[in-house]
């Protein structure tokens, strides 16, 4: 399989054949932490993207070659308000998705919450368990048309924590597709800040598609600004982005 390796601005670009590339790419880098640090703080995100990535991380727990009982997750952000239950939600998402098939201890998943009523009180907790945890080892994290990573939408202050996010109009329209109608998607998420994210000691960034071509170019080649909160990941010194030919399209000729 080709497996094209490339680094601009500080971050390492890999440039995989096709989606199911890309996820077995991030899984194998995911694996290698888990393997090297039975109890390593993980920070999840959600989306379509990494659902491929999940699914390999399920057949290498079935398959024995990853444990989950001492591994610590923090999800970059959750709707607000929405209930775990709900379809829609990111906890459910990560049911789904890897938590109902592995055996992570459940005092160890951390999901900001969608319903507690004390927004305040729930922000200061997660950056506080987060701490607690020495911070995140390896994050995970895709990207959004434009440019936010976790529901860091454009504007963001990059010294925030965690807290609450009115959502972008585009990002509303991204993700209405998950949603019976656009009217149904929340207005507002609690996310994960930049801040966390930064400290977080490996970032591993993932995206497919040409429709997240021309923000990968701008992110990895542009200017670091809050319009774009991801190109802050130019100044992390650990940033790893797994890219599929198709989101690849517009940053290949520069590499
Ligand atoms: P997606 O979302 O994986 O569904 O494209 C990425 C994001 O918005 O961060």
């Amino acid at each position: 399989m080709k497996d094209n390796k490339y680094v601009y601005n500080n971050l390492k670009i890999f440039i995989m054949e096709d989606y199911e590339a890309m996820s077995e790419k991030a899984a194998s880098m995911v694996a290698a932490q888990m393997t090297l640090k039975n109890d390593s703080v993980l920070g999840l995100a959600t989306g379509s993207t990494p659902e491929g990535m999940y699914r390999r991380l399920v057949q290498r727990y079935q398959q024995h070659q990853i444990d989950f009982h001492e591994i610590i997750s923090f999800n970059l952000d959750e709707y607000y308000p929405i209930l775990p239950e709900n379809k829609e939600s990111y906890a459910y998402y990560m049911e789904k998705n890897l938590f109902q098939f592995v055996n992570i201890a459940r005092q160890n998943i951390h999901i900001p919450s969608g319903s507690h009523q004390n927004i305040d009180e729930t922000c200061k907790a997660y950056d506080q368990a987060i701490a607690k945890a020495g911070n995140i080892d390896l994050q995970i994290l895709g990207i959004g048309n434009n440019g936010h990573i976790g529901f860091n939408e454009p504007d963001i202050k990059f010294e925030a924590g965690t807290h609450l996010v009115e959502l972008d109009e585009a990002t509303i329209l991204a993700n209405s597709r998950f949603f019976e109608s656009v009217e149904d998607v929340p207005k507002k998420a609690i996310s994960m800040g930049i801040r966390n994210i930064m400290h977080s000691k490996k970032i591993v960034l993932m995206a497919s598609g040409i429709a997240k071509a021309a923000v990968l170019k701008e992110m990895i080649t542009g200017p670091v600004t809050p319009n774009l909160p991801a190109s802050i990941l130019q100044l992390h010194n650990d940033v790893t982005i797994i890219l599929d030919e198709d989101a690849a399209k517009e940053i290949k000729a520069i590499l």
